[in-house]
């Protein structure tokens, strides 16, 4: 039986198994539990099909998820993955579109995000209104030791 408080258990299934090592993006059980307890940090949980699932959903079941933080007019999405075995089937374009709906019901007007250069991600963000305003060069080490740039991206209009 699982309760509705183990969203965090839900969100960490997802980040198991969605970040590539590689880049060293995914976050502890303790980081997500400290955002949440700031008050200004939210998330959203996708299903297979991309909606909210039902509360006592299992974390195995959970396709995906989005963690944002607010902040003055704006929103930042500081996470945003998808399960190996959910992806390219419209999961993590569901859950941009419900991350930009309750951002901007909470009040934001200009939504941000950062990305490393090449993410899949990219096409993605773009065909929802997201375009680069910034360039971290050689921000991120990856495990293996390279560099790569993070480019932030903002949509500061309802698409
Ligand atoms: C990015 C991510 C969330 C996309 O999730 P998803 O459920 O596969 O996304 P969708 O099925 O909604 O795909 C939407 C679009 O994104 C693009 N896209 C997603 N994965 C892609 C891939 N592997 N190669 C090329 N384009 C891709 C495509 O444009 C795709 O549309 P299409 O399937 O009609 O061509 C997922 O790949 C993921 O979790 N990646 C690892 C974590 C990560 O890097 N998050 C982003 C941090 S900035």
């Amino acid at each position: 039986m699982y309760l509705p408080s183990d969203d965090i258990d839900r969100i960490m299934a997802v980040m198991r198994t969605a970040f590539d090592p590689e880049y060293g993006e995914a976050w502890s059980h303790r980081q997500v539990a400290d955002a949440l307890l700031l008050g200004n940090c939210h998330f959203l949980l996708a299903g297979p099909d991309g909606e909210a699932p039902p509360p006592d959903t299992p974390p195995a079941d959970i396709a995906g998820f989005a963690l944002s933080r607010h902040g003055l007019e704006e929103e930042e999405l500081l996470l945003f993955a998808v399960c190996p075995r959910f992806r390219r089937k419209g999961v993590g374009e569901r859950l941009l579109v419900r991350f930009a709906e309750a951002a901007r019901g909470r009040g934001a007007r200009r939504l941000l995000l950062e990305m490393r250069r090449g993410n899949t991600a990219e096409s993605l963000y773009l065909r929802h209104g997201f375009h680069p305003i910034g360039l971290r060069s050689n921000y991120y080490r990856t495990l293996s030791g390279s560099r790569i740039d993070a480019i932030t991206f903002v949509c500061d209009h309802e698409n």
